[in-house]
């Protein structure tokens, strides 16, 4: 399994996924404000694997704090740094949420034992994550039939999480199982999620994998040639409404013209039930020199206008499934996710 992230000897080691597939380097932050901004810079991105490093950020940031006095406004000069950091994935706001409990549960104590019960909870969360996974990838698999393939968009894989992946766990579970499946991946323009990560998780593990440019989706549609789609979720809302890398919605859009399955793989933890509906989720607006620059190379005008949303929303009657690690969820979405909340 691939290590993206883990706490070792008072430290937060992570993978670059920038350098990926060239290179397997790890990144060492031994501050809060480094993790902060390893998420700002994607060296560590997907939702869960930020909510992730946020929670161990808080771990770091307490864990340097040498006296008890102004404890709580140093708490909050940490919880907002983090915060700012990326603004759409629900699990980096459920992850801080749950840090801040345990700190106000437990800042009575002494300050030792207090940074080792954050410590604690962060690698709890990092545990429960895989375990997550692993329960999506069990409700999932029988979704797959034995020589399906599947269209994935990003990466909801290993690295988007403590590990195994949403998506790609459930395309790994189905494998497990003895099934044939054949993934296509998008590349996922600008960042290359796709062709960078899905392809490099996928073939270590020697589960076939075609990259196609993300225009191609439809064309291989319309020939047959796709028989499920499945992508993971950066936030989802109330009514099912899904915030996912930005190209996911055109491609539900082509799933439903075809009559083919649209699922979204997901953690509960995903899940914001403060909102109704999709058009609340607030949609990260990324630096124009990703779309400008290809490896820093100009592929423009360098002063052409840029949009580059990180990502779209899908609306709920696309998605024919979320599947969580606590079932299946078919709509209507406002029942059946009711009652999920933790
Ligand atoms: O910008 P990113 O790479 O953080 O976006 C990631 C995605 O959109 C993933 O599909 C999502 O976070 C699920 S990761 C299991």
């Amino acid at each position: 399994m691939l290590p993206t992230i883990e706490w070792r000897k008072d430290k937060v080691i992570m993978i670059d996924q920038r350098k990926l597939p060239k290179k397997e380097v790890y990144v060492e932050c031994t501050d809060y404000n480094q993790v902060a901004e390893a998420v700002e810079k994607m060296i560590i991105r997907g939702a869960p694997a930020i909510g992730i490093a946020a929670a161990y950020g808080v771990a770091l940031g307490l864990l340097r704090i040498e006296n008890e006095e102004n404890l709580n406004d140093e708490f909050d000069r940490i919880y907002r740094r983090l915060e700012r950091t990326r603004p759409t994935a629900r699990n980096l706001f459920w992850a801080l949420e749950k840090m801040k409990n345990t700190f106000e549960k437990n800042k009575g104590l002494s300050l030792t034992k207090l940074k080792q019960r954050m410590i604690q909870k962060a690698v709890d969360i990092e545990r429960e994550d895989l375990e997550t996974n692993k329960k999506i990838g069990i409700w999932g698999k029988d979704l797959l039939k034995d020589g399906q393939s599947v269209l994935t968009h990003c990466n909801a894989g290993s690295l988007g999480t403590a590990g195994y992946g949403t998506a790609l766990g459930i395309i790994r579970a189905a494998v497990q199982e003895g099934k044939k499946i054949q993934v296509y991946a998008d590349e996922t323009r600008p960042y290359l999620q796709g062709a960078r990560l899905t392809c490099w998780e996928l073939d270590r593990e020697n589960i076939p994998v075609t990259l196609i440019i993300d225009n191609t989706a439809g064309f291989l549609m319309q020939k047959g040639m796709i028989s499920v789609v499945i992508t993971g979720a950066d936030r989802i809302a109330r009514n099912g409404d899904t915030a996912n890398k930005i190209g996911t919605y055109t491609i539900a859009v082509l799933a439903k013209e075809h009559n083919l399955p649209f699922y979204v793989a997901a953690p509960s933890n995903t899940i914001d039930f403060n909102l109704p509906e999709g058009k609340e989720i607030p949609i990260e607006e990324r630096d124009p020199r990703e779309v400008r620059e290809i490896g820093g190379r100009c592929l423009t005008l360098p002063h052409v206008k840029v949009q580059n949303p990180a990502f779209d929303i899908t609306p709920a009657r696309y998605i024919s499934a979320i599947i969580t690690e606590k079932g299946i969820l078919r709509p209507p979405y406002e029942k059946s996710l009711k009652g999920l909340g933790r």
